[in-house]
Parts: C-alpha cells; structure tokens; sequence
C-alpha cells in the first residue's frame, strides 16, 4: 500500500494551525501536498470529502482492547477496526488484560499484535504487578519498549506511598501516569452514580468524593514529586474544579472525559439497564454541564472512549452482578461534537481535543518524534480522517465492528459521521466502510 496515491478532494483542512478549503495528496504513506484544486495524478484513488472536514486521525488514549485473556469480547484486530470507522488512526491500549501489561513480555505481545492493525496501537504499562496496587511494575522496561503512559485503570492506585514512589519512577524516566481516580473505601459496592437516582431505585452508589479525594490526592503528590499525572476519565464537577486550580498553579496535570460522561446522567439508570454502568458512573447533569464547560475552557485536554467491550451474557446480567463498562470508539465523533457544539465549541475545538492534544499527551505527536495529530502539511505522515459533521445515522450494534455489543447508543440517532480513514497512506475506511 506504501505507494498507493490518494487524492482526497474538496474538503475542508483542520489541524492545530487552523482551516482552509483544500485537496491533500497522499503518495507512498505521506501527505505530499495540500491545496486547492490540485489535479488528480494518473492512477490516482480519489476520495470524495465535500461538506467534511479532513483532519489528523483522531487519537484515543483509552481503548480496552481485551486481548491477551478476553478475545470474546474484543481483540487487538476488531478494536483497531472498530477505531479506524471511528475516525482513529491511533489508540492507547489499556493493560487491564489477562495477564495484564504489566512486564515487557506482555507488552511485546500486543505490540506485536497491533503492527498488522488498521491504526497505531500503543500500549499503557500498568503501575503495580498484576495492577494488585502493592509492587510496582518494571516501569523502566516498560518504557524500554516505548511504553509512555502507565495506569492501574480499572483500579486506582490506593496506596499513597507507593503512588509516590511511582511518580518519583516516572518523572526520572519521563513517562506520565495516568491514574484511575476511585477510592475503593467510598466507592465498594456501588453500582451507580450516589444520589437522587440511587436512592430511588434502591441501588448502592459510588460518591463523587470516591474520585475526589483521589484527584486531590494525586495533585499533592505531583506538587511534591514534580511528576506529571494525566486523569483518566473524569467525571465530576468538583474533578473539573481541583484540575483547574491545579494548572492555575502551574502544575503539570492533564485530564479526560469520556464521551458518555459528557451526554449521559444516571437517570439512564431509571430501567436497571446495565448497558448504562459504567465506571465512573453516569452522574448528575450538573457535572455533565461542569464537564462540558471544562471542555470549552481548556481545563479538560482530551476526549477519550474508555470504550469498554463485555460479552453480551455479562451485560445481560442483573445491574449488581454485570460488568461496568460500554463501547465507545464509533461513536465518539458524533457524540462529542453534540455535546460539545452545544455548549459554543467549533468542530475544531472537538478535533482538538480528539486528535492533537490527546496525540501529545500519549506522546504520539510528531513534535515528539510521532506520526499522529500534527498539522496537515507536505511531509508529514498520512493518518487522516475525512468526518461529515452534517451526516446523520442510526446505531445499530449489530453493524458495529466490536465483537461485542454493549453500546448505550443503540437504535439513536446521531449527527457525524466518519467519510473515510487513511492510516499510513492507506485507505482503511471508505465511505464509511472498513476495506479490511
Ligand atoms: O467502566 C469501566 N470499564 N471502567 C473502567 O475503569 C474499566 C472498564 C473495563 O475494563 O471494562
């Protein structure tokens, strides 16, 4: 494919430069072009981008993955799919696997696995062996391999010491940790959002305190240590308020939120439906607001899917029994851009927070060496998605590219859609359908 010549013609380009009308060229994987109204070279693939917008590859710092251990519900090969009609050319794959990426062996494996997929597939090292929270994880190995962001997700880390130390590691390596924020003392046996909702429906909950206390913990230890933190997942507004006097304070603290956190409450939960538990729970549509305002103030850096597959039987379970977690990838365009859009962001905001800061956060942008989220220019890389703002469509899990089907979006409608993804030069989705 690395010769393949591709003209993606009569859109619009945004990057982190800004936006113009223009074509872009693409020969043997590089942009080598942009401009209006280039002519279409003999032997050419055109790809038709009227009314889209052509952007760097979106770029997910929070993708389950499942694979080694839980290849029913997710393998590296179906989630690169699922990412790639997603808009993604690159993810970050979480290590909360079986065995989880916690050693340079299991980290090759995935590595490896993830150089035959349709998008860049990094991986996240956990902090502690087995994500057990009592031994740190060889980090520096782990670095080694390329390995530049480490978490527990799924768990936080709870031991305040060894979170410490874990920052003293990583600040001497130059990788980030990204910490899960949940205190498991305020959080155990919640299954939803602690509030109005839980108490009507019986349900024990999780507090916002349970993150809280984890995000403030985290700041001082960063204030003491000097080590960047990157929040996964946020989801309260009191979260929004402790990262934004954190930076105000020059600290080096970066945050996400996921797209659900962002257009969902826990009044989803009204049904018991488990399709709606999630990890952060849903809250309250005060923090929905907090976060969205987060977004559009530049404390949030980052819209990530935490895009979470389970095999339908497990979420067929009742609500105390079924695994946390929802799918994410192809539907994060749209759904982000809803949520965002309404509260005064361009689409160029979104793309930001989707692609280019996310890319820098996970180390993958071309100013750090990379090839994903830099401008849209002769010379760089080619992964790039052609996105239709205007588009609607419906979900319906059972076209989605997961293997599972636990999406909390099914039979909506939503406005956005991926036109085409070209990872490396190649065209990976066309017209919204994945080539392989
Ligand atoms: O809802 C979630 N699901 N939150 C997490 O932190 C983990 C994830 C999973 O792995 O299923």
């Amino acid at each position: 494919m690395a010769d393949q010549v591709l003209l993606i013609r009569g859109g619009t380009v945004v990057d982190e430069t800004g936006e113009r009308p223009g074509d872009v060229l693409v020969t043997g994987g590089r942009i080598t072009a942009v401009g209006a109204g280039l002519e279409v070279p003999a032997g050419a693939t055109v790809l038709d981008a009227s009314d889209c917008l052509v952007a760097p590859g979106l770029v997910d710092l929070h993708t389950h993955l499942r694979q080694p251990g839980q290849e029913e519900a997710e393998t590296v090969e179906t989630g690169a799919r699922a990412a790639a009609l997603g808009g993604y050319t690159a993810v970050v794959a979480m290590p909360n696997t079986d065995p989880p990426i916690d050693s340079a062996a299991v980290a090759s494996q995935v590595l490896e696995l993830g150089r035959g997929a349709v998008c860049q597939v990094a991986v996240a090292g956990a902090i502690t062996v087995g994500r057990a929270g009592a031994r740190l994880a060889p980090l520096g190995e782990l670095a080694a391999l390329g390995v530049r962001l480490f978490t527990d997700d799924g768990a936080g880390v709870q031991d305040s010491g060894l979170m410490r130390r874990a920052f003293e590691y990583a600040g001497g390596l130059g990788v980030t940790l990204a910490q899960h924020c949940e205190d498991n003392s305020l959080a155990c046996g919640g299954h939803m959002h602690e509030g109005e909702w839980s108490s009507r429906l019986g349900v024990p909950g999780i507090p916002a305190a349970a993150e809280e206390v984890m995000v403030a913990r985290d700041i001082a230890l960063v204030r003491l240590t000097g080590a960047p933190v990157h929040f996964l997942h946020l989801s309260t507004s009191g979260s929004v308020a402790l990262v934004a006097a954190a930076r105000a304070e020059g600290l080096p603290v970066t945050a996400e939120v996921a797209p659900h956190h962002l257009s969902l409450t826990h009044a989803e939960l009204a049904g018991y439906d488990p399709l709606f538990k999630v990890n952060p729970p849903l809250r309250t549509a005060g923090d929905v607001e907090a976060l969205r305002q987060g977004c559009r103030a530049g404390v949030v850096d980052a819209v990530a899917t935490d895009h979470a597959p389970h095999p339908q039987e497990a979420k067929d379970a009742p609500l105390d029994q079924a695994p946390p977690g929802l799918l994410g990838l192809q539907t994060a365009w749209p759904v982000t851009l809803a949520a965002l859009t309404d509260v005064g962001m361009t689409p160029a905001g979104v793309l930001a927070l989707l692609s280019w800061q996310p890319a820098r956060i996970a180390g993958l942008h071309p100013d750090q060496g990379g090839e994903q989220g830099g401008p849209v220019v002769a010379g760089a890389a080619a992964n790039l998605c052609v996105l239709d703002p205007g588009a609607t469509w419906t979900v319906e899990p059972d076209r989605l590219a997961s293997l599972s089907r636990n999406t909390p979006w099914a039979g909506r409608t939503l406005t956005g859609a991926v036109r085409h993804t070209v990872y490396r030069g190649e065209p990976v989705v066309t017209d919204g359908e994945a080539r392989r």
